[in-house]
């Protein structure tokens, strides 16, 4: 067994020395080596535009939210290609991470999503691990007991996920990682996160473990989600363009209540409401009369804001970091009528405040 590994090893290491001479060596693989880190140089850009606000710069994580660490080593030793691109692509619905492909009404082609994701493998400093596709025989009910005590605090009681930690039992990401994934992370965890690891626990508690947080699976998901019409641009941007302007008491200077906004359109208050999110979150659905304002696009877009005192909110569901990043970029341009609605997205939704949704395009 250990000579197996260290033959695959030694194998490996002559196989990646040989590739990286072959490369300095030849024009073509010059030319290959050179296409790569084009790729890697763009992807990284594109990273930077549009998920660094949570991730952070360096992918460290934990910039806004719980947005996890997508640098870490012991989560990029598992994290394929296919699985990257699928989370990116779609997103994690119910939580601030966006679906962010242009099918599902995002922002990034195939070309950039395959760019963030090439820039992504590049911070991995170990090869990829294949994890086992051996499915859980463990118990599912003293899988829960475990988890309530051990997993609960951070990942909620049904895992779906909480302020500190991501959700594990998202349709999305379950239907696209292995059982050996999950074995895998529960027992060594993410060094330099909160995740620890869970050996201690013995392979007998983490199998029944990994098929409780599979017992999820069996509760029926949200319907495929329906294709909408583009976002539109920002023309018809003021709501209630001749009425009075409201009176917001704002908080620490910066945070207008959802109460007050509610109240004030309901009167038909003059004011332009941007929605800071990617623009599918826009889609799915949104404050009504609300615009799509994406906080990576505000260079092209702020010059299209009316600079006439007009009150200008915005609103993500990070429950600020979108938004407010959005009201700062504004002020530093001069408009001082700015404000973040508090709590946004889910303090608007919860509380059953006025919504809508983008146009469906019809079946074929
Ligand atoms: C508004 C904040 C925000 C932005 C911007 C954002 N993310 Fe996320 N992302 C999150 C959060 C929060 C989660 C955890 C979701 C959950 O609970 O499952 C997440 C999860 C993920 C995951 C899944 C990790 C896993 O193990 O399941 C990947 C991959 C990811 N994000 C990549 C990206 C990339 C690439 C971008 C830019 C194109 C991006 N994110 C932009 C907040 C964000
Ligand atoms: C102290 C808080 C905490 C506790 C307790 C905890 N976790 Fe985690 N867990 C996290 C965080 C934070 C992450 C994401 C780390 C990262 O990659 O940035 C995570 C990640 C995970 C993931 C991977 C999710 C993904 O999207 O890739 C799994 C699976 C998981 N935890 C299972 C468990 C199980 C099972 C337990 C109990 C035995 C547990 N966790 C206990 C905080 C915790």
């Amino acid at each position: 067994m250990l000579l197996v590994l260290v033959l695959g090893a030694a194998s490996l290491t002559s196989c990646r020395r040989a590739r990286a001479s072959w490369h300095r060596r030849t024009a073509l693989g010059r030319a290959e080596a050179a296409v790569a880190v084009a790729r890697i140089n763009r992807g990284r850009a594109d990273y930077l535009r549009y998920c660094a606000l949570c991730h952070g710069r360096e992918a460290q994580g934990y910039a806004a939210d719980h947005a996890n660490a997508l640098g870490n080593q012991d989560f990029l030793a598992i994290a394929s290609s296919a699985f990257l691109r699928g989370a990116i692509a779609s997103g994690r619905p119910g939580t601030p991470m966006s679906a962010w492909s242009q099918r599902r009404g995002g922002p990034l082609d195939d070309r950039q999503i395959n760019g963030i994701v090439a820039y992504l493998r590049s911070l991995a400093r170990r090869p990829l691990l294949a994890v086992s596709a051996r499915p859980s025989a463990g118990d599912p009910v003293a899988g829960q007991r475990v988890w309530t005590e051990r997993c609960v605090t951070c990942h909620g009681a049904r895992g779906q996920g909480s302020a500190i930690a991501t959700s594990v039992t998202s349709p999305e990401f379950l239907r696209s990682v292995r059982d050996g994934y999950l074995r895998h992370t529960i027992t060594h965890g993410r060094a330099g996160t909160p995740m620890a690891g869970f050996a201690q626990l013995g392979s007998r508690a983490i199998d029944d473990l990994v098929a409780f947080i599979r017992s999820a699976e069996h509760v029926p998901g949200p319907p495929p989600p329906p294709t909408y019409e583009p976002p539109p641009g920002l023309d018809r941007l003021v709501i209630n363009p001749t009425g009075r302007p409201p009176e917001f008491r704002l908080r620490e200077g910066r945070f207008v209540p959802a109460d007050q906004v509610a109240q004030a359109l309901a009167q038909g208050r003059r004011m332009v409401i941007l929605d800071a999110r990617a623009t599918s979150d826009w889609s799915t659905g949104h404050i009504a009369g609300a615009l799509p304002f994406p906080f990576y696009n505000i260079d092209q877009m702020a010059g299209q804001l009316p600079h006439d005192g007009t009150w200008i909110l915005a609103y993500c569901a990070c429950p600020h970091a979108a938004s407010g990043h959005v009201v700062d970029e504004l002020r530093r341009r001069d408009f001082p009528h700015t404000a973040v609605i508090d709590e946004g997205w889910s303090y608007w939704t919860a509380h059953h405040l006025p919504t809508a949704h983008a146009a469906i395009v019809p079946a074929p």
